[in-house]
C-alpha cells in the first residue's frame, strides 16, 4: 500500500502550543479553587474547547449552567490567544519542516486536521499557511476527536482515500479518531500514553519517509 498524504494534528504535534492550552487551563482551574495536573491534561489533548471544560469541571466536582459554561470557556480562550499571540517560528517543533519539506518533494500531500478554531492564528504567526495542501480545523467541523470527521473531511479535501493516508497525533483522542477513520496512525510523544498508535516516535528530528513504511 503505498501512502499519498499525511494528516497533521497542529497542537503538541506541529507547534509547541499544548503546553498554553494546558497553562489556560490550569490558570482556569485554579481561579475555581482546584488542582489540575498535567496528567489530567492527557484527557483535554485533542478535545474540543466545550468537551475539554466539561471533563475539567468533572475533575474539579463542579457544574455549572450553560451561561457559566460559555463565560468560563471564553476566559480560558482569551488567556489562550493571549499566550499565542506572542508565537513565532521558533515554536514550530524540531525536525516538522524538514519533514513535511521532505514529504512534499516525494509526491506526498499534506493536511492539517485539528478541532482547533484558533488553527488560523497559529499557522499565520509561524508562518506555516503555505506548506498545507488542505486546512481541516475546528471551523470546518461539528464533531471533535474522537470522531473521525476531521480526518475523513481532510482526506477528502487531498483527493484521497483514507487508507492512503497516515494521520501524525499526540493525543489519546487523535489516536482514537484516526483508528475510527480507518487510517494508519503515528503517535508523537510518550510511548507510554500513546501505546494504541500503530507506532510511537518522541518528535520529527532524524525522522525520514521509511516512517511511512509499514
Ligand atoms: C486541539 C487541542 C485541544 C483544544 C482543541 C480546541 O485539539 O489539542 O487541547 O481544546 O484543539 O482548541 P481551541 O483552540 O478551539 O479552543
Ligand atoms: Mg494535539
Amino acid at each position: 500500500m503505498t501512502i499519498k498524504g499525511c494528516i497533521f494534528d497542529l497542537d503538541g504535534v506541529v507547534v509547541d502550543t499544548a503546553k498554553y492550552h494546558y497553562l489556560a487551563w490550569k490558570r482556569l482551574a485554579n481561579e475555581l479553587g482546584f488542582e489540575f495536573t498535567e496528567k489530567d491534561n492527557e484527557r483535554l489533548k485533542g478535545v474540543s474547547r466545550m468537551k475539554s471544560l466539561e471533563i475539567l469541571l468533572e475533575i474539579g466536582n463542579m457544574n455549572f449552567d450553560e451561561e457559566i459554561k460559555e463565560k468560563l470557556a471564553e476566559k480560558k480562550n482569551n488567556w489562550y490567544v493571549e499566550y499565542i499571540s506572542k508565537m513565532d517560528e521558533s515554536e514550530i517543533l524540531p525536525g516538522v519542516k524538514e519533514f513535511i519539506t521532505n514529504l512534499k518533494k516525494n509526491g506526498i500531500k499534506i493536511a492539517l486536521g485539528s478541532v482547533s478554531k484558533n488553527a488560523g492564528i497559529i499557522l499565520e504567526n509561524t508562518n506555516l499557511k503555505k506548506y498545507f495542501d488542505a486546512i481541516i480545523d475546528g471551523n470546518k467541523v461539528t464533531k471533535a476527536k474522537p470522531d473521525p470527521e476531521v480526518f475523513l473531511k481532510a482526506a477528502e479535501e487531498l483527493g484521497l482515500e483514507p487508507y492512503e493516508c497516515i494521520v501524525f497525533e499526540d493525543a489519546v483522542a487523535g489516536i482514537e479518531a484516526a483508528k475510527n477513520a480507518n487510517m494508519r496512525v503515528i503517535g508523537v510523544g510518550s510511548d507510554e500514553i500513546l501505546k494504541d498508535s500503530d507506532k510511537v516516535i518522541s518528535g520529527f528530528e532524524g525522522i525520514d519517509l521509511s516512517i511511512l513504511e509499514f
